[in-house]
């Protein structure tokens, strides 16, 4: 899949942090069974590779994908454990020019115009806005659009059910990430059909907006 493929497989990513690997499987068929088939498993814990491995072996419907890579030999651990596409905070040209030689999609964050520029320069057009809300959110998207067309982004950092529709609704904006889809309480507790509720309940939300 392409970068861009993967920012339009579905309207919500959420943002995970594993405190046990073993939290990734039930916890990729609790979104499954709400309706979100993909999913970013931030490399922030001990077990966050693992966790990837196992959702992609035992989960192969859903698409894991690996956030918070910061370097190109994270990004060659996220590949082997199985991710299928990458997430980095931020951009770099280092960063940028080694991942250009690693074979899985990757989504920059970006922050600025100039940020974005470098971007492209090295061909990268799906993007996240990070963190979304601090930097200018739905107004800095705005004012983006028209210099950058066809560039597409996944917003992330500050998004809720409650602001989310604001960004889908911008043309620039093929989808929005977060950490509010699987809340750490209910993932400690293994309540995993209350994220399949909540996963349900922001679909529904996108929905209704879409009309
Ligand atoms: C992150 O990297 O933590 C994500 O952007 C999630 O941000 P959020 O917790 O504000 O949703």
């Amino acid at each position: 899949m392409q970068a861009k493929e993967i920012l339009n497989t579905g309207p919500l990513i959420p943002v995970i942090t594993l405190q046990d690997p073993k939290q990734g499987v039930p916890l990729a068929h609790a979104l499954l069974k709400g309706g979100v088939k993909i999913l970013e498993i931030t490399l922030r814990t001990a077990g966050a590779l693992e966790g990837i491995a196992l959702i992609s072996k035992e989960v192969p419907e859903a698409i894991v994908g690996a956030g918070t890579i910061l370097n190109a030999p994270m990004l060659k651990q996220a590949k082997e454990a199985g991710a299928r596409f990458a997430i980095s905070p931020g951009i770099n040209a280092k960063f940028a020019k080694e991942a250009q030689g690693i074979d899985i999609p990757l989504i920059p964050g970006v922050a600025s115009a100039g940020e974005l520029m470098l971007a492209l320069e090295y061909g990268f057009d799906a993007l996240k806005l990070f963190p979304a809300e601090a930097v200018g959110g739905v107004k800095l998207l705005k004012s983006l659009s028209a210099p950058f067309k066809g560039v597409q982004f996944c917003p992330t950092g500050g998004i809720s059910l409650e602001n989310m529709g604001a960004y889908l609704a911008l043309e620039n904006v093929a989808c929005v990430g977060g950490s509010w889809l699987t809340p750490q309480d209910l993932m400690a507790k293994g309540q995993w059909d209350q994220i399949t509720q909540i996963a349900q309940k922001s679909l529904q939300a996108v929905q209704a907006q879409k009309g």
